[in-house]
């Protein structure tokens, strides 16, 4: 009997589940499958929670699908995804937050990666810096379908994905207000390259999907604009939560 270590699960808890939705919090792992309960019915039931990491099982017409937490960044993340590739899961939809970094996106909008750029440290354990972090593009399709279905304002494109918060996103507003050298300047130069938005996983759930043969993707609600202020508010919270929850719950229709 097959049990993975950090998220505590015996197999044959998943059900044969092949569809994983990510999410750093997990306090978001309830919302997520309360929204899924609330869209396709079906019933919902804890399976672990030990650390960062709780995992629900909830069903979509029977076939189940399972929210797990990954904690914040790379390292955990790559913990959440090799455990639940070893219990049979195929397809990660990482549904989180980012701060966007133009203009045009405003908070509450969602961003669906197409590809990130690899500022962390743990996918470069699985392959080289070379490798692309890109999603698998029905996972992207099916979130560009769910956006508009669900009516939430969306933008497809590139993602920075930071090890850090605050230096990797040249977030002034840190306890030295010190940003190295390395990334000073480094947010305007992203502008410049056409990158949307900052967040803190998706190079690790792309990379290692793509590495490993199994399907990745992440969409993001915005929670804050960088281009005008650093402070994220409790009501661009919900908003860009709800948003991304709404868009990853609508894209599991596509995906089963
Ligand atoms: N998550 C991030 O990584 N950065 C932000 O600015 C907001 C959410």
């Amino acid at each position: 009997m097959i049990k993975v270590y950090h998220l505590d699960l015996y197999k044959s808890q998943v059900k044969n589940s092949k569809i994983v939705l990510l999410t750093g919090d997990p306090f978001r792992v309830s919302k997520i499958a309360e929204r899924i309960g609330k869209q396709f019915g079906g019933d919902i039931e804890e399976l672990a929670w030990k650390r960062e990491y709780k995992t629900i099982i909830c069903y979509i017409n029977k076939k189940p699908i399972l929210i797990t937490s990954t904690g914040i960044g790379g390292p955990s993340t790559s913990i959440a995804i090799e455990e639940l590739a070893m219990l049979g899961i195929k397809t990660f939809i990482r549904a989180g937050t980012t701060g966007a970094i133009q203009k045009r996106i405003r908070p509450g909008d969602v961003i669906i990666t197409t590809g990130s750029v690899r500022l962390d440290g743990a996918s470069t354990h699985y392959a080289p810096i070379e490798y692309p972090a890109v999603a698998d593009y029905k996972v992207v399709d099916s979130l560009i379908k769910a956006a508009n279905k669900s009516g939430v304002r969306h933008h497809v494109g590139i993602t920075v994905s930071s090890d850090t918060f605050y230096p990797g996103q040249e977030r002034y507003d840190s306890f030295t207000r010190y940003v190295p050298k390395r990334f000073q300047g480094s947010m305007k130069e992203w502008q410049r390259l056409n990158v949307l938005n900052y967040e803190m996983e998706s190079s690790t759930v792309l990379t290692l999907c793509s590495a490993m043969g199994l399907r990745g993707g992440c969409v993001s609600g915005v929670v804050v604009n960088r281009t005008t202020k650093e402070e994220i508010t409790e009501g661009a919270l919900k908003a860009g939560e709800d948003n991304a929850i709404k868009v990853a719950a609508a894209s599991l229709e596509y995906l089963l």
